[in-house]
């Protein structure tokens, strides 16, 4: 069996209910790259295929979603039957070597229980002037999250799960990459609304499973007093982009 650090085939149930596709993020991964008609591109760990068929609707290139969970793929596949969904683990994506133009993996580095081996099996599958984009969080942007204010045990948690952007830089000119780009992006502020208490309360943000039950009442008891006084709780989402080319 393949490995697994959260049972995705479980939270397919409500992934699509509390996470959508984010255009803004799939616009900027393709502004980093040049894409024609002919090129393959993969999403890896590409979930229920929210942002793998937003970036397919706006371009001609083919394009395989790849992940580890039945679930999360049967999801994506019910949303269409066009562009294929492949069960695969990130680290072993059956492709000879050479054959991808692009690459990208959007919140699943975390998730991975070894990133040197995906990064060393994503360069091998990359044709020469090959690239991959990795959209994920640093460490300070993990501290400015609104859940890490009100669980502020979260933050610890994901900072154990997340590489810093230092460290995924290092890693990837390791396993093979000739060059390496980090960028930072900042959302606009969005008011959050009913839709953020529902996430928090079905438990939508993976760190959320992997906090004491306590830290988890404790948060869940300030965020609701924070809505029930109309608090204005103004957020904006930050993402750390890591360009890699072959
Ligand atoms: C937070 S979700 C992100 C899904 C999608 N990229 C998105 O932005 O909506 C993380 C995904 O990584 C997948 N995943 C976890 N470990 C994996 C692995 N070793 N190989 C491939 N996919 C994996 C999970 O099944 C899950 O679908």
């Amino acid at each position: 069996m393949f490995r697994k650090t959260i049972d995705y085939d479980k939270v397919s149930k409500v992934y699509d209910k509390v996470r959508a596709g984010n255009p803004e993020m799939v616009h900027q991964i393709l502004d980093g790259v040049s894409l024609s008609g002919k090129s393959l591109v993969i999403d890896v760990g590409c979930g229920t295929g929210n942002n793998t068929l937003l970036l397919a609707s706006l371009v001609q290139a083919r394009v395989i979603g790849f992940d580890i969970s039945n679930g999360m793929l049967q999801k994506a596949y019910e949303k269409q039957s066009q562009i294929p969904f492949v069960q695969a683990p990130a680290d072993c994506i059956p492709f000879s070597d050479e054959s991808v133009d692009f690459g990208f993996m959007t919140e699943v580095l975390h998730h991975l229980p070894d990133i040197p081996a995906t990064f060393h099996d994503i360069c091998r599958i990359l044709k020469s002037s090959g690239s991959l984009c990795i959209v994920t969080q640093s460490h300070e942007q993990i501290d400015r999250r609104m859940t890490s204010r009100f669980f502020p045990a979260s933050a610890a948690v994901d900072k154990e799960r997340y590489p810093d952007i230092d460290v995924i830089e290092d890693l990837l000119l390791k396993a093979g990459f000739s060059a390496v780009n980090p960028k930072e992006y900042t959302y606009s502020p969005v008011r959050l609304g009913l839709e953020y208490l529902e996430t928090v309360t079905k438990c939508g943000f993976s760190m959320l499973h992997k906090i004491s039950k306590e830290d988890y009442e404790k948060g869940f008891e300030d965020l609701r007093n924070a809505f029930q006084q109309s608090e204005v709780l103004l957020y904006s989402a930050e993402y750390s982009f890591v360009w890699a080319t072959k």
